[in-house]
This record gives C-alpha cells, structure tokens and sequence, in this order.
C-alpha cells in the first residue's frame, strides 16, 4: 500500500487549504463539498440520513433489502467488496449479512476515524470476512492492497454520491474505475433520481436544521484545522433546486458586508453573495442509461421503489 492508501493527516490538511484558498478566489465563491466530512461532519451526515424528509438513505436501504436476493445472486464467491465513501458502514451489513465467505470488505473512506472505528466494529460483527480499511479521498487515485488486486471486484457506491460529481465528471470516474479495475469487476451504485421540486428541496432544508449545520461545519472546520476566522453565524445555509443544471445547489449567504483571513490571505464578501459548497445532482433513469453506456459500462439492471425516488444500478 502507498502512502495515500495508508492516510495522512498533514497532507489532507495542506490539500485543504489550498482547496479553501483556489476556491474562495473564485468569482463564485466555492468550497468542495468532500471536506465536509470531518468527524463532527460525517456524525451531523448520519443526523442527515435518518431525518424525515432526507429520503434517499431509508429509500435505498429498502431497495437494498427488498432485492438482496437478486443482487447477492449476482456476486461471485471470493469477490472483493470496495465501498467508496463507506461511513458508517450501515449498508454494507445487508450485503454481508447474506454472502457466504470468503471475501473481503474494502472500505474507503476519507474520514480517517469513521473508518477505522467502523471496521473495527464490523470486524467484531463479521469475523469471517477480511476487511481492510483503506483511508484515502477516494475522488484522487487511490491504491488497493496487493493481495487484493487479483480478485474479482464489487464496487459498492451508495447514497448518490456520485451526485457531487457534475455529469461529466461522473463519466470520467466511471470510466476511470473501469480501467483501473481490470475487466473483473462490477458496479453496484446508487444514483437519485429526479423528482418533485418540493421533495427534493424539503430534502436538503430540514425543519430541524441539521442540514444547515452540517453546511456551516464546513467553516468551523476551516477555523480549527487552518486557523481561519469565519463567523458562523454571519452565514446563512442556503439549498435550492436548479432546474436546468439538474442538481440541488447548497450555499452559504453572507448575512452581511465582511472580511474572512484565511493564513494571511483576505476574502470579501458582500452582503448576500454566496459560497457555494455542494451540488447533488439527480438523474432520469435515461439519463443513468446514457451516463453509464458513455462510461463504458453496461448497465445490467436498476432496482427502483415504488415511489420512483430512487434507484440502484447494477453495472457490468
Ligand atoms: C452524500 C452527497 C449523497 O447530496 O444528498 C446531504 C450529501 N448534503 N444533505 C447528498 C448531503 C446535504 C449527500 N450525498
């Protein structure tokens, strides 16, 4: 394993300044949204999944459960099981829970201690199974332990995470996945389809306000790993659907006129303007089927519920 694989914490710090630094230099005003997940972010994301109007995590563990006959036929004895972006590792456990061993369990993840909190724990849970967390941001190349390499390979891509990526941006990963991975490896991955605008909006502006948090986090965060001096509350959580760009758009507002220092360096921000932290986009499941065949997987089946809210997507 090299040394991306293993994790280091002074090297994802500096990428992240140099991120926040790139990004708030923008006219747009950015910050990418996978540095959101801190351990207080990827804590106030798990609040977020188990919220009343966020659909997607209960609506995908039912597709999951309400299917894992078909699915499980689907994978080979002695396959490596690759989660990107594992979390908690609450998902995973369907699968484990009916495949028989021997296999491996890779979860990566780029929360360092999400990852190996949860291993541990599934280790204890499934003791069967190898697992073999990996720490690394999985948007970067990111490497898989030797002994690994020559199994067949699931990649398991929950939550519609590929939604952060804009559609193009998706279509290289895919890609980039399927060559990297060698021909003996599939792809299960759940994508979030398009849907009502008050459904979609209701999703990211909870009543609880537990979204918000988790938006503004991303600044508390800046202030403690980089020293900066944002005023939380000088900025308001914002998430709106945008229609012809097919994603949900979360910002932040600058409640005022005001100065943020970032390691010496100054940012303005008037009244009203905006940091833009995340996009989520959805999809028709045409537009999975043209996403996919672009990437030059083969879309084998879509699992969807009955409420069309969601789907997951079973790729060859
Ligand atoms: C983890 C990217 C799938 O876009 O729905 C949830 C993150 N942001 N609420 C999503 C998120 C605000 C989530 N993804």
């Amino acid at each position: 394993m090299n040394k991306i694989g293993a994790g280091n914490f002074d090297e994802h710090q500096s990428e992240f300044l140099r991120e926040i630094l790139a990004g708030l230099g923008k006219r747009q005003k950015e910050i990418p949204s996978k540095w959101f997940y801190n351990e207080t972010g990827s804590s106030l994301f798990e609040e977020i999944c188990e919220l009343e109007e966020y659909y997607p995590t209960r609506t995908e563990i039912r597709i999951l459960h309400d299917n894992i006959k078909h699915i499980v036929d689907l994978i080979k004895p002695g396959t490596s099981l690759i989660e990107l972006g594992s979390g908690n590792g609450k998902k995973i456990r369907i699968l484990l829970d009916v495949l028989t061993p021997p296999y491996s369990y890779i979860p990566v993840d780029i929360s360092h201690q999400y990852l190996f909190s949860s291993s541990k724990e599934l280790q204890n849970n499934y003791q069967d199974i190898n697992i073999v967390p990996v720490h690394a941001d999985f948007t970067k190349k990111f490497v898989l332990p030797d002994n690994e390499l020559d199994n067949s390979k699931l990649i398991f891509f929950p939550g519609s995470s590929i939604g952060n990526f804009s559609p193009s941006c998706a279509i290289k990963f895919m890609s980039h996945i399927r060559k990297t991975l060698g021909s003996d490896c599939n792809f299960l991955i759940g994508i979030d389809l398009k849907k009502d605008i008050q459904l979609l909006e209701a999703a990211y502006n909870d009543k609880k306000g537990i979204t918000a948090k988790f938006n503004s986090n991303i600044l508390l965060r800046a202030n403690n790993e980089l020293g900066a001096n944002f005023h939380v509350n000088l900025f308001d959580h914002k998430a709106i659907w945008n229609k012809s760009m097919g994603r949900v758009e979360m910002h932040l507002i600058s409640k005022l006129n005001q100065e943020v220092i970032i390691k010496g360096n100054k940012f303005f921000f008037k009244k009203g303007e905006t940091i833009h932290t995340e996009n989520s986009y959805k999809y028709t499941l045409d537009e999975i089927k043209l996403m996919v065949k672009k990437a030059g997987w083969h879309l084998k089946k879509s699992w969807i519920d009955s409420e069309k809210y969601f789907s997951v997507n079973y790729l060859t």
